[in-house]
């Protein structure tokens, strides 16, 4: 049977006995509550890699009579001189409604707002599928939903196949051949080069997702051996976990073509702020692997999207993908892609703000309703992390550092644990069976979780006020709220800042929750709630206090992006990184978090991965890397026209939704085709150019 990624673990009852001796808490740390029984709806079909797709040359090829239509203009190449030699071939039988009809568009509703093109650099494109269509990577790991575990690994996609030296020290990929970018230039190892030695590996470069040397391990090298040739070196013998890495969003290259005369490197006198900001989004046709190509934009309103003529994959019976022609993403809020979802306004949407969930459930109850919801396992987690960096990261004032000296005290971390209501935390968003007491770490339900290796420290307001006596806190001035030690911020009041994302209800309630918490503890929480972009780079610079945020995919299957699980390199983990002068000062229990990471990549061998990650749980747990506050499941909403929507598609498991439903499978039949196109029977246009093209 297959080992399931949400197999409940086992319970039995092995709390380290010196933890409970040493404290005398009133109420001492146990093991969390059992999350209520909440079933995931639809089961996945579950299948082998080789299953999904493979690549190989057909003898006939297919296009829309449309794209044909330039062809005979001899606008267009014909489409089989635009395909690689041996194209992606998805498979009929994996695809639950079997190869589809051209036409039709999916209308996405996003709340993010597109930075510009250069995601090489740190540019978001607005998010909620924008970045997973646009960009292909080396890999893929959105469909591992559905994989037979015994198979579990990164699936092939720019790299189409790989293998290792015998010392298992290098790493071959050889590269799809052939293929090309949406405008025509031949993609090659340049553009891997390029976005690995002039993006990644360049300090003054920060590539969007956070992608670093340190990702693919310390000390790893990459070298071109010819157009469809990569090698890589890593200081570990097969460390295979990196190649899961090399998936969205961390290996994702972009045209070189474009990108590389406007770097410093290449161009004289050009600065890396000009270099990342060079391509705004009002450029259009910016060439791209993905499905489809920018083609319009009105700011605050719409980016449209049209077909890649170009595109690298077919379906068995050798019709180019993807089916749809276009792709629209409304720039709205994100609690509006889940109505208009609901409404048929929309097509799309991942129900993951939980505030929303009786509503929609109510209204996609009705066997009328324009679209279908589906809910999945409780991947959807928050967190309260403590800015854990001593060394000067984000150039913290006085009050600043003395806050992190507090948030590198374990019995502060404790106190503030100890002090939230998890179960008054989760009832405010939403009642019901969805939400669960989430200690922080691996969630409960998924492969890895092992509930005995988890610490929680159940509520109790006395224990957090005498740990915080404990650490030296008092209220010297008598006026409600705890002041530094005298010769600390000149014995100020602590007040602390929680960063959160303002694009999210969620996110400002439950920040909203940690402030009104600590209140009672004589803790000053300020808000600083800011816009997504905003608030991504003041995260990223290092420049807060607190942070509430959702939770990366690490805690889901651990196997995706493993070393994000702990401060694995200087510039990986957002709650620590690097000073100024390179230094990391990591907690004793941090280092023994990143030992038990690196060992975990280090191995294959199951059992010890088991006991690692069991390792890392009570590490995690114990000392509250980071606080954990609710977890809940999330539902995939999507417009009952589309046909080959995988069954238990997941709105966040190694990838997000738009990933997963492999969207360049997806086709609207032809009965229920709408006529939804804003551009029809257009193609991308030169790159930089006003906006598509019609014969
Ligand atoms: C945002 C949304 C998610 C998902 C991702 C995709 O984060 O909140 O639901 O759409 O974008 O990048």
């Amino acid at each position: 049977m297959r080992k399931h990624l949400f197999a409940l673990g086992g319970a039995s009852l092995l709390l380290g006995v010196s933890l409970l001796a040493a404290q005398a808490q009133t109420v001492p740390p146990t093991t969390p509550p059992d999350p209520p029984k909440f079933d995931a709806q639809g089961t996945p079909n579950f299948v082998g890699i080789s299953d999904v797709y493979e690549y190989k040359a057909l003898s006939e090829y297919h296009e829309p009579d449309f794209v044909k239509a330039f062809v005979d203009a001899g606008k267009l190449p014909p489409v089989a001189e635009r395909l690689p030699k041996e194209p992606l071939v998805f498979k009929t039988a994996n695809m639950p409604d079997g190869n589809g009809v051209y036409g039709d568009v999916m209308r996405h509703v996003i709340g993010g707002r597109p930075e510009g093109w250069n995601y090489m650099a740190g540019q978001s494109q607005g998010w909620g599928g924008i970045d997973i269509g646009t960009m292909e990577c080396l890999t893929r790991t959105g469909p591992l939903f559905e994989i037979k575990a015994e198979e579990l690994a990164p699936m092939p996609n720019l790299a189409k196949s790989w293998e290792w030296s015998e010392d298992g020290h290098k790493l071959t990929m050889h590269l799809i051949e052939g293929a090309k970018w949406s405008d025509g230039v031949p993609f090659t190892s340049e553009d891997i080069m390029f976005y690995w030695e002039d993006n990644i590996v360049d300090p003054n470069v920060s590539p969007l997702n956070g992608a670093t040397p340190e990702t693919f391990g310390e000390g790893t090298t990459l070298e071109a051996i010819d157009d469809y040739t990569i090698v890589w070196t890593f200081k570990d013998a097969f460390p295979k976990q990196y190649i899961y890495q090399m998936a969205y969003g961390t290996f994702c290259p972009g045209p070189a073509h474009i990108f590389k005369p406007l770097h410093p490197k290449y161009k004289a006198g050009a600065t890396y702020d000009e270099y990342k900001n060079a391509i705004k989004p009002e450029y259009m046709n910016i060439p791209v692997m993905g499905a489809w190509v920018p083609v319009e934009y009105r700011p605050d309103d719409i980016v449209v999207m049209r077909r890649n003529p170009y595109y690298w994959k077919v379906d068995e019976a050798g019709n180019q993908l993807p089916y749809l022609n276009e792709v629209h993403y409304r720039l709205s809020t994100w609690a509006d892609r889940d109505v208009q979802a609901v409404a048929g306004t929309g097509d799309f949407s991942n129900l993951e703000q939980a505030e929303s969930y009786v509503e929609a459930l109510k209204r996609s109850a009705d066997p009328a309703a324009p679209a279908r919801l589906q809910f999945g396992a409780r991947t959807i987690g928050y967190t309260l992390y403590p800015n854990l960096s001593g060394n000067g990261w984000g150039e913290p004032d006085e009050r600043q550092q003395a806050v992190r000296e507090l948030n590198r005290n374990a019995d502060f971390r404790k106190a503030i644990s100890y002090a939230l209501d998890r179960q008054r935390l989760g009832e405010a968003l939403v009642k019901g069976p969805f939400t669960a007491i989430y200690p922080g770490g691996l969630y409960a339900g998924t492969t890895y979780y092992d509930k005995d290796s988890t610490v929680y420290y159940p509520y109790s307001l006395d224990d957090a006020k005498a740990l915080l006596e404990k650490v030296g806190l008092k209220d010297t001035d008598g006026n409600g709220v705890l002041n530094f030690p005298a010769g600390t911020a000149g014995g100020a009041d602590v007040e602390i800042t929680v960063l959160a994302n303002a694009d999210y209800q969620t996110d400002k309630n439950l920040a909203e929750g940690v402030i009104s918490m600590m209140e009672p503890l004589g803790i000053r929480v300020i808000a600083n709630f800011l816009t997504g972009t905003q608030r991504d780079a003041t995260e990223q610079s290092g420049k807060f206090d607190w942070r509430v945020a959702r939770n990366g995919a690490e805690l889901i299957a651990v196997v995706q992006n493993t070393v994000a699980l702990a401060p694995t390199g200087p510039q990986i983990s957002n709650s620590h990184r690097a000073g100024k002068d390179g230094t990391m000062d990591l907690l004793p229990f941090e280092q023994e978090m990143v030992d038990t990471v690196n060992a975990f990549i280090a191995t294959d061998d199951a059992a010890k991965r088991q006991d690692l990650m069991k390792t890392y749980q009570k590490l995690y747990t114990e000392n509250l890397f980071g606080i954990g506050l609710t977890q809940y499941p999330g539902a995939l909403i999507i417009n009952k026209r589309f046909a080959n929507i995988p069954a238990g598609a997941p709105i966040f498991m190694f990838n997000w939704a738009e990933d997963n439903i492999i969207r360049e499978r997806v086709f609207v039949p032809a009965d229920k085709q709408q006529g939804y196109e804003l551009h029809p029977d257009t193609l991308p246009g030169e790159p930089g150019s006003a906006g598509p093209v019609k014969l």
